[in-house]
């Protein structure tokens, strides 16, 4: 009897102990870069369904668009043996760590999930490494737009621009009304996101594609490619004398509170008027960068999963899946600005921008011409994007001509490849 008890009890404090591991297993640390207001916002809708599916989720922001610092950070913990769970990748990244055998095959999930089928094969590209899923796109952003306040366009009866030069007398008649025409941040990250917009207007996506993507040095050093500068340094000029350092986010506020007209950025910035409670068509305007309408340069957010336990291995499962639920996937983009990753998600609940963003890719999609952004590492690998960005951010604050530009991004180029 005595026996039996003791047993008993043995037997509930080992039950309590298992319990208490099962509980500090049941986490996922997600390292990410999204730290803006509707950023966070987006990234709730996918913690709520982690935690739907038994997860608890820790949170390990490391502040900073485009993901440079992040990176940096992650590179750290790998050294140290100690990644997180899942982390926010761009581009090659993905390919990258696949390759150095660190991350978590999901073929089993993605099969589940009909993810062959579902997610556009461009971005399937940096996904799957020797025909295995690796990564899980959560989005499809695209980063050839503008963002401008209506008040303004309103007042000076301005309408989205045709072309860039429509573009420059408008930048013109903003200045002349008191108003700041381009919100910009100067970082290398962002005057990037602006030369992926310049480069597709001058020369349109079969020269993107040559240019930024095959680094054709005929492209590169082309005078198409010399008119992408001139655009730059036409932009250069529509900015205020505090550009320097700003990030993204202060910029897209310029645009909110009327400060400035317009911001040339991706559409996470269509979050950043959300979470202000701000209306397409009625408080802002989402228009393509001129010369480039029609066209889909596309910066997807992927999420991959490092090498872990088996416990720890079932979490980064379900969080797999919580990436790529229709319903995650549709409230998520609803909220950050972009479209979803699968193809299976209706429009409805998406507002006009959204809905143009995703007419956009599938016309792209189908054409062939859905291009990866070089400013967002999804045009050409790390080393060259490294470089270009150099030759880009030196250009947009020198004075340097458009000439000697070009001819320093085909030496680039070379030496980094
Ligand atoms: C990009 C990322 C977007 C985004 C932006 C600003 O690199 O793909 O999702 O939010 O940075 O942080």
């Amino acid at each position: 009897m005595f026996k039996k008890r003791i047993a008993a009890v043995a037997a509930g404090l080992f039950a309590c102990h298992a319990l208490s591991a099962i509980a500090a297993d049941k986490q996922v640390e997600v390292m990410h870069w999204w730290t803006s207001g509707g950023e966070a916002k987006a990234l709730g809708v996918l913690k709520d369904n982690l935690k739907q599916r038994g997860y608890s989720w820790k949170d390990s922001p490391i502040a900073g668009g485009g993901g440079e610092a992040a990176r940096t950070v992650l590179r750290a913990r790998i050294a140290s043996n100690n990644p997180p769970d899942a982390v926010q990748m761009l581009g090659f990244s993905v390919l990258d760590y696949a390759e150095q055998d660190l991350l978590t095959n999901l073929d089993s999930i993605a099969k589940k999930g009909d993810w062959d089928k579902q997610v556009p094969a461009p971005l399937q590209r940096f996904s799957k490494a020797d025909g295995h899923w690796y990564g899980v796109p959560i989005d499809v952003h695209s980063d050839n737009w503008i963002w401008a306040n209506k008040k303004i366009f309103d007042e000076l009866k301005l309408t989205p621009p045709q072309t860039f030069e429509e573009l420059v007398a408008d930048a013109d008649k903003i200045r002349k009304a008191g108003y700041i025409p381009l919100a910009h941040g100067g970082q290398a990250w962002q005057e990037a996101t602006i030369f992926d917009s310049a480069v597709m207007s001058a020369g349109g996506p079969k020269f993107y594609n040559e240019a930024l993507i095959k680094l054709d040095p005929k492209a590169l050093g082309s005078k198409t490619m010399e008119k992408a500068f001139d655009q730059l340094r036409a932009l250069r000029g529509m900015v205020d004398p505090n550009f320097p350092g700003r990030d993204w986010n202060l910029a897209t506020s310029m645009v909110i509170n009327g400060k400035a007209a317009m911001q040339i950025m991706g559409d996470w910035a269509k979050g950043e008027f959300a979470s202000a409670g701000k209306k397409p068509g009625v408080d802002f305007l989402c228009m393509r960068y001129p010369g480039t309408q029609g066209n889909f340069i596309f910066v997807t957010d992927q999420f991959a999963t490092f090498k872990a336990g088996n416990e720890r291995q079932a979490g980064q499962y379900a969080f797999a899946e919580a990436v790529m639920d229709p319903k995650v996937q549709a409230q998520f983009n609803q909220i950050k600005g972009s479209v979803p990753a699968r193809l299976d998600v209706p429009a409805d609940g998406f507002d006009e921008c959204g809905q143009k963003s995703m007419a956009d890719m599938r016309t792209a999609l189908k054409n062939g011409t859905m291009v990866g952004s070089f400013a967002h590492g999804q045009a050409m690998p790390e080393a060259s994007k490294t470089a270009v960005y150099d030759v880009v951010t030196h250009f947009f604050n020198s004075n340097q001509s458009s000439g000697d530009a070009v001819k320093s991004l085909v030496t680039a180029v070379q030496n980094s490849k």
